[in-house]
């Protein structure tokens, strides 16, 4: 093997560039040619493919996005859409791929390898933490660093006015960015995709606290639940004189400086990921699962099964007495 290629695709996460940086510099240790692709898999389709040195990374360990840049591309879904993107790895005479990405761009990995027998190789790198074969994606926790940074300021509000808070946070189905959230954040409820909820529960749980002194209550609510207008509108519903104001974070929790933990992982996967290019390895995915890293067959890792943390769950509702 001599050429290999990186891209990032689907949504961005923080920790991706410090990622490419190391997937450049350990192939180039090894004495690899480093391509990179624009634009995830439409760069690949569009042949938008550059050729990268060490000095093409520099001074990126510490930004969030992607110098690559990211798309959604519906293309790349059909096999004619796929066939174009082998013709430009072909072209460049690339023999391995290295896809940055979430679940979706996974699926892509996976077709590579089944319609053309093509070597890539999967590193996660999500702020959902949506993949159940790793404990940890990258992007994650520096997002929850984030939403905790905002909770910190939307508190000093909240407790001056004796008011309700409910904030949204992203993960598309999965609850991890709330869950973590709501425990690092010391909120009161934590509403996910994984546990149904009971809106006049909710609303009772929000007067019994203020009769036992607590005028003050956060509610995380995960994008996947429903939005934090609506939830406002289905507790005013039910408790009308409750003072609720809705935050919803949004992008400002996929931006920013990577964490020391993602920029730990980003380095880890990376290394991970050009070895097992280098052996010759294919359509496998890394991850860190019980603080080591691991790499998996992708059909198995794409199998797993929700593994939910209840435990955790339930400790925000005993915490939040
Ligand atoms: P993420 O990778 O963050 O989950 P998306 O779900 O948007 O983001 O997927 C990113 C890209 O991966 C898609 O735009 C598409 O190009 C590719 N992709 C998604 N699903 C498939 C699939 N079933 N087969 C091949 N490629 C796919
Ligand atoms: O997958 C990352 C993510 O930020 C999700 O949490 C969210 O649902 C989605 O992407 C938002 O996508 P867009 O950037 O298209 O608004």
């Amino acid at each position: 093997m001599e050429r290999i290629a990186i891209l990032t695709s689907g949504g961005d996460a923080p920790g991706m560039n410090a990622c490419i940086r190391a997937v450049t510099r350990f192939a180039l240790n090894n004495k690899l040619k480093v391509y990179g692709v624009e634009r995830g898999y439409q760069g690949l389709i569009n042949d938008q493919v550059f050729e990268m040195n060490a000095r093409s990374v520099s001074d990126i360990i510490q930004r969030g996005g992607t110098i690559l840049k990211t798309a959604r591309c519906p293309e790349f879904v059909s096999l004619e859409g796929q066939q174009k993107a082998i013709d430009t790895l072909k072209k460049h005479k690339i023999d391995a791929l290295v896809v940055i990405g979430g679940n979706g761009s996974f699926m892509g990995v996976k077709d590579l390898k089944k319609n053309f027998g093509f070597n890539a190789v999967g590193i996660p790198g999500t702020i959902d933490n949506d993949l159940q074969y790793t404990d940890f994606t990258l992007g994650f926790d520096t997002s929850v660093n984030t939403c905790l940074s905002a909770i910190n300021n939307i508190r000093d509000t909240m407790t001056s006015h004796d008011r309700i808070s409910i904030i949204e946070v992203m993960g598309r189905k999965c609850g991890d960015i709330a869950l973590y959230t709501a425990l690092g954040g010391g909120a009161e409820t934590v509403l996910i995709p994984e546990v149904p909820y009971n809106i006049i529960d909710i609303a009772k749980k929000l007067q019994d606290n203020a009769e036992k002194g607590k005028n003050s209550d956060i509610i995380v609510l995960a994008e996947g639940v429903c939005s934090a207008q609506d939830l406002k509108i289905m507790l005013n519903g039910v408790s009308p004189k409750l003072s609720i104001r809705p935050t919803t974070l949004g992008h400002i929790q996929r931006g920013g400086s990577p964490s020391m933990a993602d920029r730990t992982l980003a380095a880890n996967f990376a290394v991970r990921a050009v070895e097992l290019l280098m052996e010759g390895k294919s359509g496998r995915v890394v991850g860190i699962k019980n603080n080591a890293i691991i790499d998996m067959d992708i059909d198995e890792a794409m199998a797993c099964s929700v593994d939910f943390n209840m435990d955790l769950y339930e400790r925000i509702n005993i915490l939040s007495m």
